[in-house]
């Protein structure tokens, strides 16, 4: 293998095996400085002027904390800048920078007390357990479709107060928003597949806006009636600031905890040394193994960071 023979925005790279794809890694973590790669071919916008893969440690770290050179706010953490018509459902924190990010990581936050957190902490419980209970009652069965997407989907959908009979919708929703242009979820015709992103968008948006009305009348105990009712030193969201949020919260943290608990899985079958270590001492062996799950099998890839000169060269 050799540093121009691995191109990491080719999605077959992505597919090697696991001992392959870290052999790559070490040899680009070896080169003087980050390597660069041109962009992936999308649906959703030109290709732009290619990027620079952070691939040490101590380089994400170092980003991270300097916005002002490399900016969440400019573009979005894809690779290429997202039409502009997807900032009203997608422009959310995770796309923004201080003083605007930190503004609604404020609001945010205060929304989940201790007593709600309490509560979310024993819903998690329940679900957790019933998902275990119909696994046992229903035999071999496809783990993703069972347990994998719909623990996420469930724990997610209690905590906003979404109803029980709209996790489908919201299942279909999230997928059809992630799914990267995989005709398994959208159109192959690029136009169509835009449209569906956004519809999907929509689709979240009104069930958000259907669920603040009813909360701001009557609060329950959850997400959706904590931030809606939130009013602290005068700072509120916008309707709109709400909704981004809202799809924000259900897009992330449905697809990567389906990711890592399927990855969970396969490799606790691959390795059963490792499972049989689990399995002796789960309580005090559990938490690093979720840990190291989670690194293994890396449920989100890449977040990019447009930097203003490339920006500036592509302009
Ligand atoms: C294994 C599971 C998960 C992984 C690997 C993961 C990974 C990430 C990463 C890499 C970021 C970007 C951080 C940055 O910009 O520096 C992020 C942000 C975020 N994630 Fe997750 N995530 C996971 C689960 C979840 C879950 C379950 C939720 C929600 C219920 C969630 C909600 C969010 C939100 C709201 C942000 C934006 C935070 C901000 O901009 O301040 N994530 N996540």
């Amino acid at each position: 293998m050799t540093v121009a023979g691995i191109d990491l925005s080719n999605t077959e790279f992505w597919s090697l095996p696991l001992p392959e794809r870290a052999a790559a890694f070490a040899l680009l973590r070896a080169q003087p400085g980050p390597p660069f790669f041109a962009e992936p071919e999308t649906p959703f916008a030109e290709p732009g002027p290619g990027y620079y893969a952070l691939v040490r440690y101590a380089d994400v770290v170092e980003a991270s904390k300097q916005p002002e050179v490399f900016s969440s706010a400019k573009g979005a953490t894809s690779i290429p800048d997202l039409p502009v018509e997807f900032n009203e459902y997608f422009g959310s924190m995770i796309n923004m920078d201080d003083p605007r990010h930190a503004r609604l990581r404020r609001i945010v936050s205060r929304a989940f007390s201790p007593r709600l957190i309490a509560k979310f902490q024993e819903d998690v419980q329940r679900a957790a357990a019933k998902v275990v209970d119909d696994l046992l009652a229903a035999g071999p069965c496809d783990f993703v479709a069972s347990v994998a997407a719909r623990l996420p989907l469930k724990i997610i959908c209690d905590m906003m107060g979404i109803r029980d009979d709209q996790y489908e919708m919201v299942l279909a929703n999230t997928s059809i928003i992630l799914s990267g242009a995989d005709p398994e979820f959208v159109s192959e015709d690029l136009d169509q597949a835009v449209l569906q992103v956004l519809g999907a968008g929509q689709a979240l948006a009104d069930l958000l806006t259907g669920l603040a009305a009813a909360r701001a009348e009557s609060p329950a105990e959850d997400l959706v009636s904590a931030l809606v009712t939130a009013n602290i030193d005068g700072e509120q969201l916008t309707a709109a600031e709400l909704a981004s949020f809202f799809i924000l919260l259900v897009v992330a943290g449905n697809e990567t905890t389906r990711n890592a608990l399927s990855h969970g899985l396969m490799l606790l079958t691959e390795r059963p040394d490792q499972r049989a270590l689990l399995l002796a001492d789960l309580e005090s062996r559990l938490e690093g193994a979720v840990e190291e799950i989670v690194r293994y099998s890396s449920p989100v890839l890449f977040m990019a960071d447009p930097h203003p000169r490339l920006h500036h060269e592509r302009a």
